[in-house]
């Protein structure tokens, strides 16, 4: 089997991005990071590719006159690089229909909650609001649904009585930055993969996550 091709889609800081080409960069994960995508030309993740010497492309949601418009210019860009998996990392555009289809069972989201607990914006603090004592994130595959494709891992940790938003968010960050490498080295290595709407390991259906703990 060839290296798997990965694309790494950004809007802003690219921390998750950050952990990735480190991990790639100290021989710990096995893939090729072909190419970093971004939807803002000032996104720090585009610093930090430019800095790995990874290539990297913006295309400006502002330009097309709609969502699938934008899309298949995206697509354009990364069929050129013959990528295997994309890899959402805090890329805060929803997926056109056609271009989840285009990528069916390729394309991974991480998500900062315990889904399908907090889909959407703002999970920290609604976190905290409702009094909740686990928090963490959760990788899925990426289907029509927002944030409600097949997950397959999730690092959870205790919530600290009185932390703010900032903090735990901080934590969060911190728990996604070991889980997003690990579940991309799953697929890139052939073990996980998308099929008839579900996520299966090794042949085995994944009815549910696959649990980390952290403290
Ligand atoms: C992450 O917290 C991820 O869960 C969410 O967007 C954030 C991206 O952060 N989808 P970064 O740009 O990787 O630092």
């Amino acid at each position: 089997m060839s290296r798997c091709r990965a694309a790494i889609l950004i809007s802003g800081s690219g921390s998750n991005l950050q952990a990735f080409i480190d991990q790639v960069a100290e021989g710990r994960l096995d893939l090729d990071i072909a190419i970093v995508l971004s939807n803002h030309p000032d996104a720090f993740g585009l610093q930090r590719a430019h800095n790995a010497s990874i290539s990297t492309v913006c295309i400006q949601h502002a330009d097309y006159a709609d969502r699938e418009s934008f899309d298949r210019a995206m697509a354009a860009s990364l069929d050129e690089h013959k990528i295997d998996l994309l890899i959402l990392a805090g890329f805060m555009r929803i997926l056109s229909p056609w271009f989840v289809r285009h990528y069916e069972g390729r394309i991974l989201n991480i998500h900062p909650a315990l889904l399908p607990a907090y889909p959407g914006l703002n999970t920290h603090q609604r976190v905290l609001d409702a009094g909740d004592q686990w928090h963490g994130s959760s990788v899925h595959f990426v289907t029509e649904e927002l944030d409600g494709g097949p997950l397959v891992m999730q690092g959870r940790l205790p919530v600290t009585p009185g932390q703010s938003a900032a903090d735990l968010a901080a934590r969060v960050q911190a728990v996604e930055h070991q889980i997003y490498p690990k579940a991309a080295a799953l697929y890139a290595n052939g073990s996980l993969v998308f099929r008839s709407g579900r996520a299966w390991l090794d042949d085995e259906e994944l009815t549910q996550a696959m649990q980390l703990t952290f403290s």
